[in-house]
């Protein structure tokens, strides 16, 4: 569940970002969300009549989204672990013969590791080795991403399917760089990273909810500092999630890839897991 005492909030664009709400989205909460994140609130508005703000953080009956605003624009995009398509994996998903639970090294131990998500995200990557029984710490700097997965993860923990998986994940907000280099930090079983990474093929962007991702995001132009600070912390394995077809982050060559359809899983193994 949520826990903000490792607050270090980098700024949002006020000029890009508003905060606002459908009739039936809770007040309270979008005047909480616009005074942390020191954003305007633009109270009760429908987010294509919207003209001044090309996004808005949306609440609604269904939660916090961010919407891009004016007319034709996409859907909305949110952290969602319940419905729609992480819903469809928790029921039907593959267990550990998936990519992720290989790479992290599921299928090679009966212990129940402690996994970093040091690029929380959305939460999906998460919330998979969550639901496959890891206990996963995520870290997410970008505050307004961060609103939007403290919001999924609250919304996923009211759901009996989802509830005893949440309980297994602890989000917290600030730079995991950050978090790794403190002198007290305890050591995980594994760090799993999946920073951006900076497409130029504009094909690549496809996906129009990427799109909005990355303009709040941006590119994490820090990922070597990040792996670098991960080997030092892991006690097993650190695990980075690229396109297939990317370099590897800049440091030492990883020890092993796992490779798919779109993307490649570089595993860079410290000691071998415990059997049990
Ligand atoms: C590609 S997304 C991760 C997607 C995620 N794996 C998922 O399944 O939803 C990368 C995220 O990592 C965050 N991030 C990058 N570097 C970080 C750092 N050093 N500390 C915390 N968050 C970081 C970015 O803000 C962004 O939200």
């Amino acid at each position: 569940m949520p826990d903000s005492t490792f607050s270090q909030p980098s700024a949002v664009c006020p000029t890009t970002i508003s905060v606002a709400r459908s009739a039936l989205g809770d007040r309270f909460q979008a005047e909480a969300l616009a005074e942390s994140l020191a954003l305007d609130n633009l109270g009760v508005v429908r987010p294509r009549d919207v003209r001044d703000f090309p996004i808005v953080l949306f609440l609604d009956e269904q939660g916090l989204s961010v919407q891009v605003t004016g007319k034709g624009a996409p859907g909305p995009v949110r952290a969602e672990f319940v419905t729609g398509k992480m819903g469809y994996r928790r029921e039907h998903g593959g267990g550990a013969g998936q990519m992720v639970a290989k790479a992290v090294g599921l299928q090679k131990t009966r212990a129940s590791l402690h996994v970093v998500d040091a690029t929380a995200g959305l939460g999906q990557d998460g919330f998979i080795l969550a639901s496959l029984g890891c206990r996963v710490t995520l870290f997410e700097r970008n505050p307004v991403i961060h609103a939007l997965l403290a919001d999924g993860l609250a919304r996923a923990s009211l759901n009996s399917d989802c509830s005893a998986i949440v309980e297994r994940m602890q989000l917290r907000e600030g730079s995991s760089i950050d978090w790794l280099a403190q002198p007290d930090t305890e050591a995980a079983d594994v760090i799993y990273l999946d920073p951006m990474f900076p497409h130029r093929d504009k094909s690549a962007l496809v996906k129009k909810e990427m799109q909005v991702f990355r303009t709040i995001v941006g590119d994490d132009g820090d990922s070597g500092q990040l792996l670098a600070g991960a080997l030092e912390r892991a006690r097993y394995r650190v695990v980075v999630k690229r396109p297939r077809k990317a370099p590897i982050i800049e440091g030492p060559e990883p020890t092993t890839r796992i490779e798919g359809k779109s993307s490649r899983y570089d595993v860079y193994s410290i000691r071998a897991l415990p059997p049990q």
